[in-house]
């Protein structure tokens, strides 16, 4: 996640295999490609190293150097490449200062240092004044006060809780703590509420493990307590200047009164602070007792809601610039089939050093494309609007990845025609760090099937492909970070203090040494690194060489089903109808199963004979509507309000943007009518079912490739 997508884009050709100069089975050749002998010990640790000498912000001379790195590295592969440079609107910190009263007999008020600090031995300590002071990527500048109220983690229902309670939160000052939604949305919440500034601060409780006996970095991986998260607000994407089109230079853009009217930027000052602040000004917050789900850990005072009588004065002044960022696109480019693309792509600005998001994945993405030129023997957002066209007709699939590491542990989201694949891939790869079983078998664990995540959340460049045009998607990892609520340490010094925003994933850090990663505790390595991109290159092998596209659609009539279910339930006794959604469900399953059988019909007619004495016309057609089906759950209007996002199966929820919920359409307008709860407001529910339902429709129409 980055205050815009930045990314390092890799094309690769489908048919990639005619490139090859020595004949070679297909096999054969993707086994050789995840094989120890095309992956040295050294490439992926010097590539972190140097993509992560120095704090690389979005806009910075130094992730130029980074952009200009990865540049160099491509054309030593042979690989064509350029850079596309854009002109985008970020926000970088101009002061900040933050002050907290407390009523007598309290002493004077206390101000904070706001700073985090530089721990012993720190081998960038060097560089520790490159960071950025700690604050949120486009906040609202601006000088309040006001009493300050807990609100635990921000979200509607935390309100609702207050609200209960007879907690009254406007002209406050929110204190939240991050873990359960996107900041933006903690931030937006507030507003909605009444508050006038918001201060989200990192829990013990959920970043340190527990009680006043946690160690952390260096020693452990908790954070420490100074240690404050970063990242953005913004709720919407891309660049907020240029809604739906492309920052190029000279381009069309908003004013930020107009950014601010378009209401996807806060409209209340925002800081994010350390714990350690954060428990200084619990304390002063009297009032009722929270609820016990709302408490600190063990060794915690007991939280109260207040308002107040803690005052806190907050001031925050941004400035907005429109700096030059760096798309760096390689493109393989095929013989037989150049006008068809399988994208890998990876964001490469980094809050602070990015040890783990993003340069893992950037040092994974060079590292496939070493491995693909050893074979050979010779940003995304921005980017995606501007050739909205071309991918829209040429796009195959989007592999993205953010962090390729940040613990143990396999894990996996894709649009669903993608599952297959995906599973069928991680069966040929060895578990970097159980060398008796495939990362399936690890991945699987002791379930019948392994868990795929879907690409509804917000905040990384998968966003544009899928919700934006309706390519399918894969975004990989290692880490399950999900659920074990852990604090990710982005690399060295300053903690790097910045969830990976791509999730509320607190995750283990990993340091980079000489040697590679320092390993504290957690399974962190190179060998996942070079593991990760066996898998990322692999699955864009798999989809650029097979002669139909592995896209199985069952899967997704399957979990739209599932999620159609599950949606029934929280309609009941609504009087809506979900009778058109399942009917185009069972439309969209029959027509995947009809288009399996022409595959099969195609490879029989012709039985064992080179593909190239198939009809190789018909291949292409039935590839083209496995492609296209996708699009086809696109919708010109977009979601109600939020017009970019043109997905209507995969969309990030309106009150939390890492949320990823299917039917995004459907969920706000029931959140809405459950707030409302008029005849017209559940119409409007029904209304939205049925725009899904004709999506489903016509993506089982251009499986099907008849006209009706
Ligand atoms: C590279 O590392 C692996 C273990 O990760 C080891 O088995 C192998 O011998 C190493 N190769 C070289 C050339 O150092
Ligand atoms: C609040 O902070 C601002 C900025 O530091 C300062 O100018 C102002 O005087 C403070 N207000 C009070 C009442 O202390
Ligand atoms: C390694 O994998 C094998 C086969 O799945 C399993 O039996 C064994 O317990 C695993 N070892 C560890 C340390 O997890």
């Amino acid at each position: 996640m980055s205050q815009t997508a930045i990314a390092t884009l890799l094309a690769i050709a489908t048919s990639f295999y005619f490139l090859l100069s020595s004949p070679t089975t297909k096999h054969s050749y993707h086994s050789f490609f995840i094989s120890t002998a095309l992956s040295d010990n050294v490439s992926v640790a010097h590539h972190l190293r140097t993509l992560t000498r120095r704090p690389h912000v979005a806009g910075s001379e130094a992730n130029a150097e980074a952009a200009a790195y990865v540049l160099s590295v491509f054309t030593s592969c042979n690989i064509q490449a350029h850079v596309a440079p854009y002109h985008v609107s970020l926000t970088y910190p101009v002061s900040r200062t933050l002050s907290l009263t407390r009523p007598p007999p309290a002493d004077s008020p206390i101000t904070f240092t706001l700073r985090q600090e530089i721990y012993d031995g720190d081998p960038y300590a060097d560089v520790a004044n490159q960071v950025l002071p700690t604050f949120h990527g486009y906040a609202k500048s601006g000088n309040v006060m006001g009493p300050a109220v807990y609100v635990n983690y921000g979200r509607v229902e935390d309100y609702a809780t207050l609200k209960e309670m007879g907690v009254d939160v406007s002209g406050s000052v929110v204190l939240a703590r991050y873990g359960e939604i996107y900041r933006g949305d903690i931030v937006h919440n507030a507003y909605e509420a009444g508050a006038i500034g918001a201060l989200i601060y990192t829990d013990r409780k959920d970043y340190g493990g527990g009680g006043h006996d946690t160690k952390w970095f260096p020693d452990d991986k908790w954070m420490p307590p100074s240690g404050v998260q970063v990242g953005s607000v913004y709720d919407g994407a891309g660049d907020p200047t240029t809604p739906g089109w492309a920052s190029s230079e000279g381009c069309e853009r908003l004013s930020y009164e107009e950014v601010e009217k378009a209401g996807d930027v806060p409209l209340i000052p925002s800081l994010p602070i350390s714990a350690a602040d954060g428990e200084t000004i619990m304390r002063s917050i009297d009032g009722k007792e929270a609820n016990k789900d709302w408490q600190g850990d063990k060794d915690a005072p007991i939280y109260r809601v207040g308002p107040g009588p803690g005052v806190v004065n907050l001031s925050y002044t941004g400035e907005n610039v429109i700096a030059t960022i760096q798309n760096v696109i390689g493109v393989i480019a095929g013989t037989e089939e150049p006008d068809r693309f399988v994208i890998l792509g990876n964001h490469r600005d980094a809050w602070t050093f990015g040890a783990v998001d993003p340069n893992s994945g950037t040092a994974a993405l060079l590292e496939v494309a070493e491995r693909l030129q050893k074979l050979q023997k010779r940003g995304s957002t921005e980017w995606v609007e501007e050739n909205r066209e071309i991918l829209a007709s040429r796009a195959v699939a989007y592999l993205n990845v953010d962090s390729a590491v940040h613990g143990a542990g396999f894990r996996a989201s894709a649009t669903p025609q993608l599952d297959e694949l995906l599973k069928q891939a991680t069966q040929q790869v060895q578990d970097p760090d159980n060398s008796s079983q495939t990362i399936y078998e690890a991945w699987v664990g002791s379930s019948n099937s392994p868990v795929i995540g879907r690409l509804g959340g917000g905040g990384s460049d998968y966003g544009a492909f899928v919700q934006h045009i309706g390519v399918p998607a894969a975004d990989i990892s290692f880490g399950k970070g999900a659920h074990d609520n852990r604090f990710l340490i982005e690399g060295q010094p300053h903690f790097k203090a910045n969830t990976p925003a791509e999730d509320t994933q607190y995750t283990t850090q990993c340091t980079m040494t000489s040697s590679g990663w320092k390993n504290l505790g957690t399974q962190c390595s190179k060998d996942s690194c070079r593991t990760a991109a066996s898998v990322w290159g692999l699955v864009a092998l798999r989809l650029a060489d097979e002669e139909f596209l592995p896209f199985n659609y069952l899967s997704y009539a399957y979990e739209l089903q599932k999620s159609a279910k599950e949606l029934e339930v929280e309609v009941s006794g609504k009087g809506i109808s979900l009778s058109p959604l399942f009917k185009s469900i069972k439309e969209l399953s029959e027509a995947a199963t009809k288009i399996e059988n022409q595959k099969k019909a195609i490879e029989e007619a012709k039985g064992w004979v080179s593909k190239w004495k198939r009809d190789h016309f018909k291949v292409r057609e039935l590839n083209d509507r496995l492609m296209m089906a996708e699009r086809a759950f696109t919708d010109r209007d977009g979601l109600f309000r939020r017009p970019w996002y043109k997905h209507l199966i995969y969309a990030p929820s309106k009150h939390n943007d890492y949320g990823s919920k299917s039917f995004p359409g459907i969920d706000d307008a029931i959140e809405e009518a459950k707030n409302l709860n008029t005849a017209e407001s559940w119409y409007t529910v029904q209304h939205e079912v049925w725009r899904v339902s004709r999506t489903v429709r016509h993506a089982s129409l251009v499986l099907n490739g008849v006209l009706t």
